[in-house]
C-alpha cells in the first residue's frame, strides 16, 4: 500500500534510502560506541581462536555477500574461508571437520538449499552459526549462535538494505574473530570499529549521488547486455551489481573478474557494451585501471564507479564516472553497493518492469 511505502515510488526505494537507519541499528547492536569495543555475546559461542577453516554457505546476494566477507575473514582474521552456493555445497559431499564453525547467510531464514546446507553441517559435527534478518525463521531456530541483521522487513524481491545489513554484520564478526585470533590488538579493535561506525554515514553520502545515477540508469535501461567488473572485495560487488540489474530491468548482465577479462569476456566488448567498472582507489587500483585500458581500447562504454583519486587516474577512459566519497577500504563494500542498488533501480523505472516484483522471481525460495 501506499502508506507503507511513505513518499517512495516502490518499496525497493524505501528500502534503498533506508540503510543509513539500518546500518545504525545494525552496528550499534554489535558495537559498543562509547566503550569503542565489540558486542558480541552471541558469537562467543563459535570458538574464533581455535578454528582451522570455516564454511559459508548462502544463495544469491546473501552468498556474494558472503564471499565479500571471505576477503575480510581471510585478510584480517587470518581464517581460511570455504564458501559456495548452498545448492551446490549441499550435495558437493564435502568433507567437514567436527567442532569447526559453518556460518549461513540468508535474509529469510528460510531458503531451502541454505537450510539443507545447515543441516548438512550439523550433521558433521559443526557449529552452526546464521546471519538472519528474521529472527523467527527455521535458520535461526536450527541455529546455536543467531547473528540478526536489523534491517526490517524486506518488501521487494532484489535484495537491497539486507545485503548491506548482512555485510555490516559480517564485517563486525571478522573484527570479533581476527581479536579472538590475536590478529588484531585492543587498540586495532577500537580502530576498527571507528571505522565500521562510520559505514552509515557513508551510505548516506553515497545516496546523495542518485540524481546523477538516474542519468546513467537512463541509457543504461536501452542497454540489452552489461558487464560488470571488479577485483577484491569489489568482485563479489560486481556479481552482485550484475544479479540487481538482472533481476530488475531483464537486462542480461555479468560480473566477472577484471583480471579474467583477457580470458574470454573481452571478446564481447563494443560500443554497445556498457561496462560498469567498481574501482574505488584501494590496493588493486592499478591493476583495475590496466583492465580499463583495455576495454577503452576496444570501444567498450565504461560506466566508472570510483573515488576522485581513481577519477583523476583514469576518468577520461570512461563514457560516465559516478564518483563517491573516499571511502576507508574495509567498509568499501558497504558504500559501493548503493550506486550499484541505484543504478539498476532506476534502470527498471524507466524500463518499466514490476520493480518490486519482478516476473518469475519470488522473494524467498523454500523449494528447491
Ligand atoms: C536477491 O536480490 C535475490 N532476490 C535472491 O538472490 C536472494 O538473495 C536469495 O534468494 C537468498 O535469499 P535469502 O537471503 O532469503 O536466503
Amino acid at each position: 500500500s501506499m502508506a507503507e511505502k511513505g513518499n517512495y515510488r516502490h518499496f525497493m526505494a524505501k528500502e534503498i534510502h533506508e540503510q543509513p537507519e539500518v546500518l545504525g541499528h545494525t552496528f550499534g547492536h554489535y558495537l559498543d560506541l562509547a566503550q569503542e569495543s565489540l558486542r558480541f555475546g552471541a558469537a562467543e559461542g563459535i570458538d574464533f581462536a581455535n578454528a582451522t577453516r570455516m564454511t559459508i554457505a548462502a544463495c544469491g546476494t546473501a552468498y556474494y555477500a558472503g564471499l565479500v566477507a571471505r576477503y575480510w575473514f581471510e585478510r584480517v582474521a587470518g581464517l581460511p574461508i570455504d564458501i559456495d552456493v548452498a545448492s551446490e555445497f549441499r550435495y558437493r559431499e564435502a568433507p567437514l571437520t567436527p567442532g569447526q564453525p559453518a556460518l549461513f547467510v540468508s535474509q529469510s531464514g528460510e531458503t531451502a538449499d541454505t537450510l539443507a546446507s545447515l543441516r548438512y553441517c550439523r550433521a558433521g559435527g559443526q557449529k552452526i552459526a546464521s546471519i538472519v534478518n528474521v529472527a523467527s525463521s527455521t535458520i535461526a531456530r536450527e541455529s546455536d549462535v543467531v547473528l540478526p541483521t536489523l534491517a526490517g522487513p524486506e518488501i521487494g524481491v532484489a535484495s537491497t538494505k539486507a545485503f548491506t545489513c548482512q555485510l555490516a554484520v559480517l564485517a563486525a564478526l571478522a573484527v570479533h574473530a581476527a581479536h579472538a585470533r590475536g590478529r588484531l590488538s585492543e587498540d586495532e579493535v577500537r580502530e576498527h570499529v571507528g571505522i565500521l561506525a562510520e559505514a552509515p554515514g557513508y551510505v548516506a553520502d553515497a545516496l546523495r549521488l542518485e540524481a546523477g545515477i538516474e542519468r546513467v540508469a537512463r541509457d543504461l535501461s536501452h542497454a540489452s547486455n552489461a558487464l560488470y567488473l571488479g577485483r577484491g572485495t569489489n568482485l563479489p560487488l560486481a556479481l552482485e551489481g550484475a544479479l540487481k540489474l538482472k533481476e530488475i530491468s531483464y537486462i542480461h548482465a555479468e560480473g566477472y573478474a577484471a583480471g579474467e577479462l583477457k580470458h574470454g569476456p573481452i571478446a564481447l566488448i563494443d560500443e554497445d557494451m556498457p561496462v560498469i567498472v567498481i574501482a574505488p582507489h584501494d590496493a588493486v587500483f592499478e591493476k583495475v585501471a590496466s583492465n580499463i585500458q583495455e576495454v577503452a581500447a576496444r570501444g567498450g562504454r565504461i560506466i566508472l564507479i570510483t573515488d576522485e583519486r581513481g577519477a583523476e587516474e583514469v576518468g577520461t577512459q570512461s563514457a560516465e564516472t559516478i564518483v563517491m566519497p573516499t571511502v576507508p577500504p574495509m567498509i568499501a563494500p558497504i558504500a559501493y553497493a548503493v550506486p550499484l542498488q541505484l543504478l539498476s533501480y532506476h534502470a527498471a523505472v524507466f524500463a518499466g518492469t514490476d520493480v518490486d516484483q519482478p516476473r518469475n522471481l519470488a522473494k524467498s525460495v523454500t523449494v528447491e
